[in-house]
């Protein structure tokens, strides 16, 4: 019986887990891929992102200067500075419907 009551348990702590985790690609794919520059919390305070001098997400004016269109081209198409690939593009790794849920996130991060 208690063993049984161990298991269930556990099955309903697994599946909230899966349920958290499909509830929010977003911010696993933020997390697995642009984390890394434009840092966790958007700020890109990140190796990276000081050198490259990225945008801080949480400020209200770089979030105004932005529109929806660019953002979701930059991650789909990459950014190019100089004739350079400064970031890749995603449109291969990610569907549009993630690539805007990334963007809708992006936006989140205003403060
Ligand atoms: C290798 C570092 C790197 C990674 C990883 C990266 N980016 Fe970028 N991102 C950049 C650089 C560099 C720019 C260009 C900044 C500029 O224009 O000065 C940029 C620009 C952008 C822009 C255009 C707006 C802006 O701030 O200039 C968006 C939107 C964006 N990135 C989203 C993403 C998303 C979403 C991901 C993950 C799917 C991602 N980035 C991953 C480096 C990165």
């Amino acid at each position: 019986m208690k063993t049984t009551a161990k298991i269930a348990l556990t099955s309903l702590v697994l599946s909230l887990g899966t349920g958290v985790a499909l509830a929010a690609p977003a911010a696993d794919n933020w997390d697995n891929l642009c984390a890394s520059c434009h840092g966790v919390d958007g700020k890109a305070q990140t190796k990276t992102g000081k050198k490259l001098k990225l945008r801080d997400y949480t400020d209200a004016k770089v979030q105004a200067e932005l529109t929806d269109a660019a953002m979701i081209q930059a991650t789909a198409g990459g950014v190019k500075i100089d004739g350079k690939e400064k970031m890749k593009g995603y449109k291969a790794q990610l569907s549009s419907d993630e690539i805007n849920d990334l963007v809708a996130y992006i936006r989140k991060f205003k403060v």
